[in-house]
């Protein structure tokens, strides 16, 4: 077989742009789904019971079924409920930020439900309320804990993103179709879709490697 490489070379700027694409969609989810995910890992810990019992829910929901009917319920269910149609972005954003908030809210429970009690009673004892000695005492040392499984949740979503191509979104995988609809070059261009995946990947495990080396996480 012979692989065309010129057409790989013709095609990389399209690819590359949508490389760039799918790690804005990644960090954006993973930033709104840090803010979800340390709520609702909290609000897991709640000694209400009913914002345990939401929480609860939601993981239980995103977990249990599957991102790519979420991006269908916010990208075709949605409208017919608000009036009008949502955005490819909104909902390619919002699907995925839902999506990581429920697995970084297990994340922040894990981390924090790691810390041994003592630490919040040595806290209290010393007069500090219960957001305060979060603060200040447990949520530091959970930190470094949470740094591997987030860096792995990263990683999971910049390929897990790859789905939103389906509603039309133009990330690294809907550009590497596109291409192949004009060229039929198959092979070269899932290949080099393949390699760029792969590229982001590495880079983003060499980073979380010097992150927890940093942080020195034991
Ligand atoms: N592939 C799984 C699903 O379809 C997980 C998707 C999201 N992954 C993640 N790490 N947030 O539900």
């Amino acid at each position: 077989m012979d692989i065309n490489f010129s057409l790989i070379w013709d095609a990389l700027p399209l690819l590359l742009a949508g490389a760039g694409i799918t790690i804005e969609i990644t960090a954006l989810s993973v930033g709104f789904g840090l803010l979800i995910g340390m709520t609702v890992g909290i609000a897991r810990l709640a000694s209400i019971k009913p914002v345990r019992y939401f929480a609860n829910c939601y993981v239980d929901f995103i977990r249990g079924t599957p991102l790519l009917v979420q991006i269908f319920l916010v990208y075709f269910a949605l409208p017919g409920i608000i009036g009008h149609r949502v955005d490819p972005y909104f909902a390619a954003i919002s699907a995925c930020s839902i999506n990581s908030g429920a697995y970084i809210a297990e994340i922040f429970r894990a981390g924090i439900q790691s810390i041994d009690n003592g630490q919040m009673e040595a806290g209290r004892s010393l007069g500090m309320s219960w957001a305060q000695t979060m603060r200040y005492v447990i949520m530091p040392q959970a930190f470094k804990r949470i740094i591997p499984p987030l860096g792995n949740e990263f990683i999971a979503m910049l390929k897990d993103s790859s789905l939103v191509s389906v509603i039309g979104f133009e990330e690294l995988t809907r550009r590497g179709q596109l291409i192949i609809a004009r060229t039929y070059a198959s092979f070269e261009i899932w290949m080099a879709v393949a390699v760029i995946y792969l590229i982001m990947t590495f880079t983003v495990a060499r980073l979380v490697g010097m992150l927890e080396r940093r942080y020195d996480t034991k």
